[in-house]
């Protein structure tokens, strides 16, 4: 049965959607229907479609009350919107139907598992319980579970928080039982995820602390991911209050991949490597699905808590979710790639082999806002060694983004600066390389209000999104010394 308060987030969105041209959205990474979208939620794979929900609030532009959004589609890049899923409408998820993730039931009902967020209280004495729901449906409506929640603050051991207890990932085991991961912070406020099992997906028993910060990255760790990866344990979430350490992890909210063994007995995760998951300016709240072809594939929130207020644009839809990105581990770290079916969109290929060059550069044919570039570089013989590759984009007279590489110190940078920003906020962030002699690869995915550059096949990620007016489309490069370059460039349409 469908309540009054979706019933008019439903109608809202339909009538409000038909005022964003398309053109005023991204191509091919999903954006709010109307109205605000943060965390990607409840990725999956049902009734042969990937299904895709979002933290919503349609009504605004900012964030308000939690709704999922819902869109579908065959290949990670055309998606379709659907009806919005849940909303905040029983008295346990008064305050926000807040992030969660979904899973197929063996009777082939789609089961969703989100937090329920209910404020108590007010003035000094408030206080909010997070606790976690279920919902049952067939990919379009779906019901809330009448037993819910079915895990709530008392299933916790002494010292968890009950207030910070949220975003649960739920998965099924080869076995059919079922185990879900849930953030939380410990007394100390700091960050630890909790697991959970169940025999049938619906009653649910505490398991164990699985992972456990210590104050090492971050406060609270919001929305955990948890699976097996290449003959090892991956675990993502999304670190609070980061402190930065070299140019690994910077301030703020950040994104953090520990990867590792997992003793299932007890229930305990032990990590060997930390990494971030993203290197950029604007990635969080990663979630990942199991493809039907055993591919593991990861979405985040395109954008970061703390640069929120980067808006150049009057539009009614804010927020996008990054490229779904393929993972692997290679040489013990996480690795990712845009999802393959990208390729089927290329169009109009230019490539240039071996041009060499040092000072400023523009090649025919290399322009544009919706493209996939991929660039090689290395030094040029000769006595004047290149101190530093660039290539700016999204350029005209007055703007321009720009990735670049210094290769004495293997540092590389985003610089989103001069991309019509008037917030005092971080435009542009550094990390290092794993450059050998000076050369680099790199893949561009530009589209009208984004940037995401793998780098060296996918060892590191950098995304950042941009609002430069979409007639600022053009590319060129820079060198400081001399370089020699390879690229090829597509149009993605
Ligand atoms: C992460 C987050 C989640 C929460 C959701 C609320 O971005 O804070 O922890 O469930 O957003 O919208």
């Amino acid at each position: 049965m469908t309540s009054q308060t979706l019933r008019e987030a439903r109608k809202y969105e339909e009538a409000s959607e038909k005022m964003i041209t398309e053109k005023e959205r991204p191509a091919f990474h999903l954006s709010a229907r109307t109205g605000w979208m943060n965390d990607p939620n409840g990725f999956s794979y049902y009734g042969g479609k990937y299904h895709m929900f979002y933290q919503y609030h349609p009504y605004d532009c900012q964030w308000g009350p939690m709704h999922w959004g819902h869109a579908v589609s065959d290949d990670l890049l055309h998606w379709e919107y659907l009806p919005a899923a849940l909303a905040p409408d029983e008295s346990y998820d008064r305050d926000g139907c807040f992030s969660g993730s979904a899973l197929t039931l063996p009777d082939g009902r789609h089961l969703l598992m989100y937090t329920g967020v209910q404020k108590q209280g007010r003035g000094n004495g408030a206080s909010e319980a997070q606790n976690q729901c279920l919902a049952v449906g067939d990919g379009t409506d779906y019901e809330k579970y009448e037993k819910n929640p079915v895990i709530t603050g008392a299933d916790l051991p002494e010292g968890c928080s009950v207030s910070n207890f949220r975003d649960p990932k739920i998965w099924r085991k080869e076995d059919g039982s079922y185990c879900c991961v849930v953030g939380n912070c410990d007394r100390d406020g700091s960050g630890q995820v909790l697991l959970f099992t169940s025999r049938d997906g619906f009653a649910w028993n505490y398991k164990s602390v699985l992972a456990a910060n210590d104050g090492r990255f971050g406060k609270m760790w919001e929305c955990p991911d948890f699976f097996a990866l290449d003959g090892r344990w991956a675990l993502l979430v999304s670190p609070q209050d980061m402190l930065p350490s070299g140019f690994e992890y910077h301030n703020g909210n950040g994104t953090l991949c520990l990867l590792g063994a997992f003793d299932e007995e007890k229930g305990v995760f032990k990590a060997e490597h930390d990494q971030s998951i993203d290197y950029g300016i604007d990635f969080y709240a990663s979630q990942t699905v199991l493809a039907p072809d055993g591919r593991r594939i990861m979405v985040g929130w395109m954008q970061n808590w703390d640069t929120c207020d980067f808006r150049t644009q009057k539009l009614s839809w804010f927020g996008q979710l990054s490229l779904p990105r393929e993972l692997s581990v290679e040489n013990g770290r996480l690795y990712q790639r845009p999802v393959r079916e990208l390729e089927r969109m290329r169009r109009n290929k230019r490539a240039y082999t071996d041009v060499a060059f040092s000072g400023e550069l523009t090649l025919e044919g290399i322009k544009g806002r919706m493209a996939d570039i991929e660039i090689s570089v290395a030094p040029e013989d000769g006595e004047d060694i290149y101190r530093k590759f660039a290539v700016r984009f999204a350029q005209n007279d007055r703007f321009r983004t720009s990735f670049s590489f210094h290769p004495q110190d293997s540092m590389l940078k985003i610089d989103r600066k001069f991309s019509g920003s008037r917030r005092a906020i971080i435009h542009q962030r550094r990390s290092l390389a794993n450059s050998a002699d000076g050369k680099l690869k790199l893949r561009m995915i530009l589209d009208r209000f984004s940037a995401e550059i793998f780098i060296n096949d996918g060892e590191q990620v950098m995304t950042a999104i941009i609002y430069t007016e979409q007639d600022a489309d053009g590319i060129s490069f820079l060198a400081e010394g001399n370089v020699r370059m390879d690229i090829v460039k597509y149009d993605l349409v």
